[in-house]
């Protein structure tokens, strides 16, 4: 949530940030900002997207070699210009981004204000940079130093003024120290970058729990709250740690210190990121194309896994980690959003094929409700972007149980990557559509490899079935990629319900889960209410619901509970409710019962949901296009959720 960019360099800085912004605007767009050093510290900012901040800046001068901005999704304060990012100090000399929340802002606040600080908005973030300024005005130890430079010839002639620690003039430590001072005194997540009017060599840059990114170029140096703004102008980054601050200079090498003052080096990685992985490439949306590139994101998370004519899956990232998995007394599985409904998916393939007894949790309730945690439990969690606060939380408190946690993530490095033991990442590559597509079927892609390997390490799954199964597996790019080809019949069913206000979604076994995947995928960028159900549950409630005006889209594929589920559509008919049926090819008893149908070609009953998911993607997209909506940025809605 919220992304942040920086530039100190060489080159205008200004055409980097804005395009920086529009990359990480995935990340929040309910305002944006800028602050670009050039005398002084220049700020502009707005109430809009990045776009608006754009216009309001074309007749300005926007000159500059160092900046930082922010593109924001609100926490403390409404989203308006005041409330934008950056932040002044009250000498309006330093100005801050941030990316998290500082708890104990409304204490610092009350502490500043009784001593005569005026906020101008109303963000924990302006109580920080208030905070920085007033140690580094007032903290005896850094104010002394910075009153001795108003006589610098003679401060230097009496000793005072010094090349200080890690080579960097003494005003500039005095600076890195106010930082890191105020830093030891929050509460809460941050990813900030600082700028000075007095210190215009150099930006600071710390971050807890929020990530942050330093890119190295020749002489010059990029901050971002992802590797998307960087990757066109150097593959060399330094992703910082929890509690890490890097001093990022004009001129010279980045150093890093630890807020406990201890010293760090910097751990230099390659960026694999392809430029062409964030650009729309001719798609009008990132949504559709991420949507579109599932043939090819499930081969990569299959990719030197899957060994169909050997029989055997090598899941690297978490051999090590196998005997655990069959040695568990039970698997917990954590996540959010549609990595949580993933996680349904996983609970139904470890069941069913390896016999382990599963429990999927929300990673907001899980972590707050003293679960029990014992230390032969697997935890595994999913995250797209490996950033999920909630989901962090949730991995830290099991690790402190002693359970053994899995991650299977998307981004390289992240979070919660880092923080379990082991894990596969799914190798979708960069999502940027707000709502998750192509990284749900690489999630689901990753459990049905680990559930097969592991029943197969535990003989649970006779050895013709496992050899079945990966066969099938291996060909599913290739029905995914049939079925994008009925986009064109979705689209005449989106014309006909784009205005419907309530839709109702159900499946039974496999296809439970998608229910609630397409539900989720509908309410998030077309603003239609809809609701997820098991299929026989709906006549424990939602059946009341059901009129001529209702219309339900049934997973309705052969296999599993078939049979059942004709019932269930029979129930659903009597009422007058309208059925659009996505079912397998060829099925002329769902054909004629229901009125839309999608045919998806047949495959196993355990990966239809990874089939099946598309025509629901498409299904959301195509009616949210209609109804005119921003299929890429929904409203309220951020892609990566570093708070609570
Ligand atoms: C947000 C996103 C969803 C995502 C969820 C969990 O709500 O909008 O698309 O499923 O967070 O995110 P994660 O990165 O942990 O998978």
């Amino acid at each position: 949530m919220c992304g942040i960019v920086g530039y100190i360099g060489h080159r205008e800085a200004y055409p980097i940030l804005v395009k920086g912004l529009y990359r990480l605007e995935y990340r929040g767009y309910d305002s944006a900002g800028i602050a670009l050093l050039n005398g002084g510290v220049h700020l502009y900012k707005t109430h809009g997207k990045v776009r608006d901040l754009e216009e309001k800046v074309k007749d300005q001068d926007i000159s500059g070699n160092t900046g930082i901005a922010h593109t924001r999704w609100a926490t403390h304060g409404e989203p308006n210009e005041q409330n934008a990012h950056p932040h002044f100090s009250p000498s309006q000399k330093l100005a801050i981004i941030h990316n998290g929340i500082i708890e104990n802002y409304a204490a610092l606040r009350e502490e500043l204000t009784n001593r005569g600080y005026h906020f101008r908005s109303e963000t924990d973030t302006e109580v920080l940079i208030h905070l920085i300024e007033d140690i580094l005005l007032n903290e005896p130890m850094i104010s002394n130093k910075v009153h001795q430079q108003d006589d610098p010839a003679g401060a230097r002639a009496r000793g005072v003024v010094r090349e200080a620690d890690m080579g960097m003039p003494e005003d500039t430590c005095q600076l890195v120290e106010a930082v890191r001072i105020a830093l030891t005194q929050v509460v809460g997540a941050y990813a900030i970058v600082v700028v000075s009017e007095d210190h215009p060599d150099v930006l600071i840059a710390a971050k807890k729990g929020s990530p942050l990114v330093i890119g190295i170029g020749k002489g010059e140096f990029f901050i971002a709250s992802d590797a998307s703004p960087i990757v066109e102008y150097t593959k060399e980054v330094v992703y910082l740690d929890d509690e890490e601050l890097a001093i990022i200079p004009r001129k010279g090498r980045l150093k890093l210190k630890t807020i406990r003052n201890q010293e760090k080096t910097p751990y230099v990685h390659q960026l694999e990121m392809q430029l062409s992985a964030i650009e729309k490439s001719g798609f009008p949306h990132f949504m559709l194309k991420e949507i579109f590139e599932q043939p090819r994101s499930i081969r990569d998370s299959m990719r030197g896994r899957l060994h169909a004519a050997r029989g055997i899956v090598s899941l690297g990232g978490i051999i090590d980690y196998e005997q655990r998995f069959v040695n568990a007394r039970r698997i917990i599985i954590v996540g959010c959003g549609t990595s949580w409904h993933a996680g349904l998916v996983g609970e139904y393939l470890f069941e069913d094929l390896a016999r382990i007894p599963v429990e999927v949790e929300y990673a907001s309730e899980f972590r707050y409700r003293n679960p029990i945690i014992y230390e032969n439990d697997l935890v595994i969690a999913i995250s797209q972007s490996g950033e999920t606060a909630d989901t962090l939380a949730a991995v830290e408190l099991a690790r402190s149980k002693g359970a053994t946690i899995i991650g299977i993530c998307n981004v390289v490095g992240s979070s919660i990557a880092r923080a379990t033991h082991a894990g596969s990442y799914t190798h979708a590559g960069p999502e940027i559509g707000v709502a998750s597509t192509k990284a749900f079927t690489a999630q689901v892609t990753v459990l049905s490899l680990m559930a097969l390997s592991i029943a197969s390490k535990k003989g649970s799954i006779p050895k013709a079935r496992l050899h079945q199964l990966l066969n099938e597996l291996e060909h599913i790019p290739e029905k995914v990629e049939r079925v994008l080809k009925t986009a064109s019949v979705i689209q005449e069913i989106s014309e006909i319900f784009k205005d419907v206000r309530n839709f109702l979604y159900l499946g039974r076994g496999y296809n439970f889960p998608l229910a609630l995947e397409g539900a989720l995928k509908l309410k998030e960028i077309s603003y239609i209410h809809a609701e997820g159900y098991p299929a026989a549950e709906m006549k424990h409630g939602p059946i009341a619901l059901i009129d001529e005006n209702m219309p339900v889209v049934v997973i309705a594929t052969r296999k599993g509970s078939y049979e059942k589920l004709l019932s269930n559509i029979q129930e659903l008919k009597a009422r007058k409710a309208v059925i659009i049926a996505i079912i397998t090819e060829g099925d002329q008893v769902m054909r004629e019962l229901a009125d839309y149908i999608v045919e998806i070609p047949a495959t196993d009953e355990i990966f239809v949901p990874l089939v099946a998911t598309i025509p629901l993607q498409l299904l959301s997209y195509q009616i949210a296009v209609l109804r005119g909506c921003n299929v890429d940025q929904p409203r309220n809605l951020a892609k990566s959720v570093t708070v609570e």
